[in-house]
């Protein structure tokens, strides 16, 4: 039989195996595949430092999220919320909402593990918080090494991938990927291991839209997760020196009329047009189930090109108390 014969055999059983859900799935470069939409689940910062989850809201969330048709699910040790998502999940499956296959999880190193020999102890602690077996993705969080109280450490984050593949390797998880790492730290990798990152996690919004991180991540088949997708649509959380667009701006809510939807959903729909896979954040319900039901519509060309003309190469997460680490990622101006 020609290989092609027995790649279009096998494919719909690979496809099958991912049912449900209602985004679609996207390859990745290891032979794993991702819902192209998320729930996020960081709760930002307080007054007093990072926010504490209230009760168990983000367990609700991640409930209603499964219930509205999210497969994909975003934490990291440093969000304190691995254990609320992993009761949702143990909700989900065990009413039979969904299989422990039909969803993908991901988890992130925190930049104080990225030792060699403390990668492994820090997965193994986020898999018991979540109460699973495997992950979907770990990702580096940062390529930024800190110590507990704060200085920089200096080991290399190349020495953090190879113990990232290791694990990878052992099964308990079966993609890894990074986040917040530039292209020459991409390239970096590239050189020095012969395994990609299947995932970049990066900050993508209508203020930054990273058009050439982009093109490089598609020329190297490594899928991108936006985060912060609506970067400084809110007021609430927008900082004074945020460029436009708001909620308001008429263009958008021109654009969103025309489909009856929302800004924030032709917000997202135009990173998912991008290739990107969303992964927004609430503990709304109704924001929940909104933020998802993008899959209906389609931007023209010309809505796409007035949503690519908010770009200001904006950061809204700058972490520009890391600047002086020697793997700050991003610009220093
Ligand atoms: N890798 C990294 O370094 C990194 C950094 C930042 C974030 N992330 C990930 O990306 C996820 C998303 O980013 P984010 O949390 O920074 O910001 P975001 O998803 O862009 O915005 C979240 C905010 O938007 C509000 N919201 C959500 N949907 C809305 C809607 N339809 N209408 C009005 N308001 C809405 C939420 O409020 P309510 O919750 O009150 O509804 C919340 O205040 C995070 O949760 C985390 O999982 C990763």
């Amino acid at each position: 039989m020609k290989l092609l014969t027995v790649v279009m055999l096998f494919a719909p059983m690979a496809l099958a195996l991912h049912s449900g859900g209602l985004a679609p799935w996207r390859p990745l470069n290891d032979n794993n595949s991702v819902p192209s939409f998320g729930l996020g689940t960081w709760l930002g910062f307080s007054d007093k430092g990072r926010a504490e989850p209230k009760g168990h809201e983000v367990e609700d969330a991640v409930v209603w999220a499964i219930d509205a048709g999210y497969r994909h699910i975003d934490t990291a040790h440093i969000y304190n919320t691995e254990t609320q998502v992993g009761r949702a999940i143990k909700k989900k499956i065990g009413d039979g909402t969904v299989k422990r296959e039909d969803l993908f999880v991901t988890t992130k190193l925190w930049n104080d593990a990225h030792a060699r020999e403390a990668v492994e102890p820090a997965l193994r602690r986020s898999l018991q918080k979540l109460g699973l077996d495997y992950i979907d993705l770990y990702l580096i969080h940062w390529p930024v090494g800190t110590h507990a109280n704060n200085t920089f450490d200096d080991v290399d984050y190349l020495d953090t991938w190879q113990a990232m593949t290791a694990v990878r390797d052992k099964g308990l998880t079966r993609s890894v990927g990074v986040s917040n790492f530039n292209q020459k730290q991409l390239e970096r990798l590239a050189q020095a291991s012969n395994v990609k990152p299947a995932m970049l996690q990066v900050e993508l919004n209508l203020n930054l839209q990273q058009p050439a991180l982009l093109a490089y991540c598609r020329a190297q088949g490594i899928q991108v997760t936006g985060y912060t997708p609506f970067g400084s649509l809110f007021p609430s959380k927008a900082t004074p020196d945020a460029p436009p667009p708001r909620v308001d701006d008429p263009s958008l809510v021109a654009i969103a009329g025309k489909y009856n939807k929302t800004v924030p959903q032709i917000a997202l729909r135009y990173l998912w047009e991008l290739g990107v896979t969303p992964i927004p954040k609430s503990v709304t319900r109704s924001r929940v189930e909104q933020n998802i039901q993008i899959f209906d519509f389609e931007l023209s060309a010309e809505e796409r090109q007035k949503m690519a003309s908010f770009d200001r190469g904006y950061r809204t997460i700058d972490v520009k108390w890391w600047r002086d680490s020697p793997h700050y990622p991003f610009e220093k101006n």
